[in-house]
């Protein structure tokens, strides 16, 4: 598969997977998707790849979210199905058994953060803002973000940037819980690349099988199924259809509470 809106490297062990949509904000179209899912198969397949990094290209974003833009060629009907879909490939992400971690280099909201989210570890550059600003859209997080946003920082807290939107820096994220480390933009890759280096040094059937231990705390995954039956019923109201024409018309939007 040549891909489009990812870049795929490998040196020394370690994959280094990007998104490469800079002009948009790196946000995640079908195609992205596509792209990922085939990328972790590789991963997955490929013995010579010990470790994975994912970051967004260029210095503003590390992914701004699912894109807008395309959710207005979606029928209503589909919203479950675009959630699900976005939903497995994080999985697999999450699920593998090598060593995934998120370098925040900017914006991560929405299905940034879950992307983020799902990724095993996460350290963010200064400037990274993360948030769950769906409702701005008449929205829920699709791609896990209800359940893992509230494994990782609590549920009032989860509760708090999900209800407003809010947008918050790295060290506050930080101090949530939500990344492991904060650096400088310049030194992300490099202390990104460490951190990777130190789980590699290690037994990686001890890692993998760490891994799936922890995924199995708590887990049972019925709540990401609600998320998509949720995601999919939003995306039905006309609080989503204004609010999506009222981000790409770059105004306020006026929601009709149905
Ligand atoms: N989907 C589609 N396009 C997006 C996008 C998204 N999630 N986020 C940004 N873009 C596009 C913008 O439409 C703009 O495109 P244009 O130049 O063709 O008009 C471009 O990326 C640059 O974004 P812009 O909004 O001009 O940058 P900014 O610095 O003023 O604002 C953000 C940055 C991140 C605050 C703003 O882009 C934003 O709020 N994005 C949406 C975040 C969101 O709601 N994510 C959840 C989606 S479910």
């Amino acid at each position: 598969m040549d891909y489009t809106t990812i870049l795929f490297e490998v040196t020394d062990g370690i994959c280094t997977i990007t998104i490469n949509r800079p002009d948009k904000l790196n946000a995640l179209n079908k195609t992205v998707f596509d792209e990922l899912d085939n990328a972790m198969d590789r991963v997955y397949a490929d013995d010579s790849i010990k470790g994975v990094i994912i970051t967004g290209q260029g210095t503003k974003a590390f992914v701004a979210g699912a894109d807008i833009s395309e959710f207005l060629s979606v029928p209503e009907e589909k919203g479950a199905q675009l959630a699900d879909r976005g939903q497995q490939v994080f999985f697999k992400i999450e699920d593998c058994p090598k060593p995934v971690i998120a370098a925040v280099n900017g914006f991560a909201l929405g299905g940034g953060c879950e992307l983020a989210m799902a990724c095993h570890l996460r350290i963010a550059s200064n400037n990274a803002r993360f948030g769950q600003p769906e409702v701005n859209l008449g929205l829920i997080p699709g791609y896990g973000g209800t359940q893992r946003l509230t494994a990782l920082i609590g549920k009032g807290k989860a509760m708090e940037l999900m209800l407003t939107g809010a947008m918050i820096g790295a060290d506050q994220a930080l101090n949530l819980g939500l990344v492991n480390e904060v650096t400088t933009p310049e030194e992300l890759i490099e202390k990104t690349t460490s951190m990777l280096k130190v789980i590699m040094s290690k037994s990686p059937v001890a890692v993998a099988k760490a891994i799936k231990a922890v995924n199995a705390f708590n887990h049972t995954r019925g709540g990401f199924a609600e998320e998509t039956r949720l995601f999919g019923e939003a995306f039905r109201s006309e609080d989503m259809k204004e609010g999506t024409a009222a981000f790409l018309e770059k105004r306020a939007a006026n929601f009709p509470g149905k």
